[in-house]
């Protein structure tokens, strides 16, 4: 069963064997372990280290074991210690002698460094993928809502009014950046690390270019010990997935408050809540909850893999199998909470009635009162400060701004005509704000047909 039984003389412990073998994870990868195989063959065959029968054989052998993989005829078992092995020996089983060939010029150390550079690079295609579906999502709720009102804040405390387009617009630009990020690191990692050998390349001359080019990459990587025991780009895989899930997490949360008895901003949709098994009148976030909480999951992948690379010396270590388990986890945790998050907020209910009347209250607009003061002369500290006097009246007599009188805003400010209730009312407050990414009508149509381009692109 293994591929280095010849030096040893006793068989391995049965408790070492399962400690050590990997073929329970990192048979995830088999399709890519194939597909490398097959290119490491055609270059062989090509520099003429093998002959095109033999080529075309063990070509043949690896295309009938991952058909077989793929409709089921060919379990995967836990005898063999790892993907590699087992596709091994099974193509030796299926076509003889000539299967011995495959492993020519090639360590596991560069065949895992591809295998997992192959595997990843196609999760982060899916992982593109769910983010563009995501925002193009987003991007369906801004475009309906450039008029929803609703109460901007900081601290968690009212501050300005916006639009939802307008905080829906934020997150567009989040998980925009997170799709970049993918997209960096895509081009980083696609460099081909076959035909590093163990860790000091081989004397069989191999054409690395060759290979690389059969799969994709760029080229090849530029040194042998560097191949091997290159995770950099795991890890910043890691860092990129946990950023996308700190800003899943901080939508969940808001999603968490404004679907709150408090708020009632949003209703979620009974398809994407849960119950209790005791108060009936229940209907909880649990979704929303589960993405924020398995935030920390993915953090923690983060932090495993840069810890278990810190104290490695040059090249390989088996230390570095550690990195399996924790990335299929984080990636298949991302992949899932960007599925299901996108269904979540694309069914969700805005109230909008809500949203506006709670604009409305908590003087959101008065920035606004400050600034009309300053439109007609007042030095914006000293508006600040009537301003602030006019928020102290209108507490102690429990009203809004807009409810006051004239008579009672020329009583703290002589500057106070009529056209003071126009300029604070909600909607002048968010249409007239219209710098580059505002929630103004102007600013925020500007902003649609860039995202609307970006979408399209
Ligand atoms: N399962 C191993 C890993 O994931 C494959 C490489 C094994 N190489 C070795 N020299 N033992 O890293």
């Amino acid at each position: 069963m293994k591929l280095w039984g010849g030096r040893f003389t006793k068989e391995t412990d049965q408790l070492v064997h399962n400690f050590n073998a990997s073929i329970s994870f990192d048979q995830k990868f088999y399709k890519q372990d194939i597909t490398g195989s097959i290119a490491h063959v055609k270059m062989l065959c090509k520099q003429g280290i093998l002959s095109s029968d033999e080529c075309s054989t063990i070509v043949k052998g690896l295309e009938d074991i991952l058909t077989d993989i793929e409709n089921g005829t060919l379990v995967i078992d836990s005898e063999h210690e790892d993907i590699h092995s087992f596709v091994e020996a099974h193509l030796i089983e299926r076509i003889g002698d000539v299967g011995k060939k495959l492993h020519t010029g090639r360590s596991r150390n560069d065949q895992v460094a591809l295998d997992m550079k192959l595997y990843t690079r196609d999760e982060m295609k899916e992982l593109d993928t769910l983010l563009k579906n995501l925002l193009s999502e987003l991007f369906i709720i801004m475009e309906k809502n450039t008029e929803t009102f609703m109460p901007g804040f900081t601290h968690l405390q009212k501050a300005q009014p916006i639009s939802l387009a307008h905080h829906i617009g934020a997150y567009f630009e989040m998980f925009k950046r997170d799709r970049s990020r993918l997209f960096d690191i895509k081009n980083r990692l696609n460099y081909c690390p076959l035909g590093s050998g163990a860790l000091a390349g081989t004397t069989y001359p191999l054409d690395r270019e060759f290979t690389a080019s059969l799969l994709n990459f760029e080229g090849p990587t530029y040194n042998s010990m560097d191949s091997v025991s290159d995770r950099d780009y795991l890890i910043e895989l890691l860092s990129a997935m946990s950023t996308i899930m700190m800003h899943l997490s901080r939508f969940c949360e808001e999603i968490i408050i404004w679907n709150s008895n408090e708020y009632q901003f949003v209703e979620l949709d009974d398809a994407y809540s849960t119950g209790s098994s005791i108060m009936p009148q229940k209907k909880n976030p649990d979704i929303a909850e589960l993405v924020r909480g398995k935030t920390g999951r993915v953090y923690g992948a983060l932090m495993s893999l840069l810890t278990t690379m810190k104290g490695l010396p040059l090249a390989y270590n088996k230390d570095m199998q550690e990195d399996k388990e924790l990335t299929f986890d984080a990636i298949d945790t991302v992949k899932g909470c960007l599925a299901l998050f996108t269904g979540m907020v694309s069914t969700m209910r805005f109230n909008k009635t809500i949203m506006e009347s709670s604009a409305k209250n908590g003087f959101t607009n008065a920035t606004d009162a400050a600034d009309y003061l300053v439109n007609h002369g007042v030095p914006f500290r000293d508006a600040h400060g009537i301003v602030g006097q006019l928020v102290l009246f209108c507490i102690e007599k429990n009203i809004s701004l807009d409810e006051m009188t004239l008579d009672e805003y020329k009583a703290i400010s002589s500057v106070f005509e009529s056209d003071i209730y126009e300029a604070i009312s909600l909607k002048t407050c968010v249409e007239k704000r219209n710098t580059i990414g505002a929630p103004g009508t102007e600013s925020m149509k500007q902003v649609l047909d860039w995202c609307r381009t970006y979408l399209n692109q």
